[in-house]
């Protein structure tokens, strides 16, 4: 009788308010760090539990267009907007507009017109790279200032990125190339940087760490993840190239047939709330917010002193052209000796 008592109290105090409040199945396409701070920060603030994996953003769009016909995923939060544009197109995202819409800046905004509301833009970042000055003093190599410094042999084996059809930051790259040299300047660009390649990897921001700890020279990335490395204490240089480069808009979507609707509208909201995004600051990711009032560290890179090209993100974002590079660059380049 008493052990029954006890087992009502615990269900009725804890199982049932959590329970009621709801769940969520939460996919993440940015830092590690940050994807956790978001479910913490969201579980605490709604009571709903949160249940999250975290992913490479093209690696994400092929989870969720694999589970198509049994949607898991509720909301994908994070990675470049590119993938999430695609996933608009492929109806395997569903409109929502959040209340906070109205607080973002202009560049957010554009996704969400663009696919009638399957996608917003959560933060902005400029590519770029970034090298270990320590590694590269010790072996005597140049500063590297451009895209086309990467191309000298002096880096053979000593820059790392990720394949373009898993990571965000690696197809931003490629389209970035395309976009300042021309189709055939920009593969031409890519089979040059492929001879210098030690490794692909699956995640963007991995060769950055990589760099971090001395087991590589260079890595092509999001500037803000080579300032997040140097803000940790690593001797690394963030680099924003001299002919100009590439940006992504950080973008969240809600995934179509999600089983948690609500959760997932109230995540939204939640993402785009100008004291979230300030919370970036605490897990060290230096993006360019999407809510005109967050705050941003001083640390992070000043986007308006950087060349950026005039992105064409619908058709790099578009399906057909996605798939197209992608392809490219795997019967291209990929198979290409290093
Ligand atoms: O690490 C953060 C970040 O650089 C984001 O700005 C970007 O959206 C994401 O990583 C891309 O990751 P990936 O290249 O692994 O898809």
């Amino acid at each position: 009788m008493i052990r029954i008592t006890f087992l009502s109290v615990i269900f009725f105090t804890i199982a049932l308010p959590l329970y009621s409040a709801g769940r969520l199945t939460y996919y993440c396409s940015t830092d590690i760090p940050w994807c956790e701070l978001m479910k913490k920060e969201f579980e605490k603030r709604t009571g709903i539990r949160v249940s999250m994996t975290r992913a490479s953003s093209g690696e994400t769009l092929t989870k969720i267009r694999a589970e198509k016909s049994n949607p898991k995923g509720d909301v994908w939060w994070g990675g470049t907007g590119d993938p999430h544009l695609q996933a608009a197109e492929e109806g395997l995202s569903q409109p929502y507009t959040s209340p906070k819409l109205g607080e973002l800046h202009d560049w957010a905004k554009t996704p969400h017109q663009a696919t009638g509301g399957k996608t917003v833009g959560i933060y902005l970042g400029a590519l770029g790279f970034g090298y270990n000055k320590e590694l590269l003093a010790k072996k005597g190599m140049p500063e590297p200032k451009c895209w086309n410094d990467l191309l000298h042999s002096a880096y053979k084996d000593e820059i790392m990125m990720a394949y373009p059809s898993t990571s965000g930051t690696a197809y931003t790259t490629l389209a970035s190339m395309v976009q300042l040299f021309g189709e055939e300047g920009g593969f031409t660009y890519m089979k040059g940087l492929h001879r210098n390649i030690s490794q692909y990897t699956k995640s963007g921001s991995a060769g950055i760490k990589a760099a971090a700890r001395g087991e590589i020279t260079i890595g092509v990335v999001f500037v803000h993840g080579a300032v997040k490395q140097a803000t940790k204490g690593f001797p690394i240089v963030g680099v924003s190239p001299c002919e100009g480069t590439g940006y992504e808009i950080g973008s969240a979507s809600i995934i179509k047939g999600a089983r948690n609707l609500e959760s997932a509208k109230k995540f939204i909201d939640f993402a785009l709330s100008a004291d979230v995004q300030s919370m970036s600051e605490k897990v060290k990711s230096y993006q360019v917010p999407s809510n005109k009032k967050a705050t941003m560290a001083p640390e992070a890179p000043d986007v308006s002193s950087i060349k950026l090209i005039d992105y064409n993100h619908s058709l790099y974002g578009s399906k057909a052209e996605r798939t197209r590079l992608l392809k490219k660059w795997d019967t291209d380049v990929k198979v290409l000796p290093r």
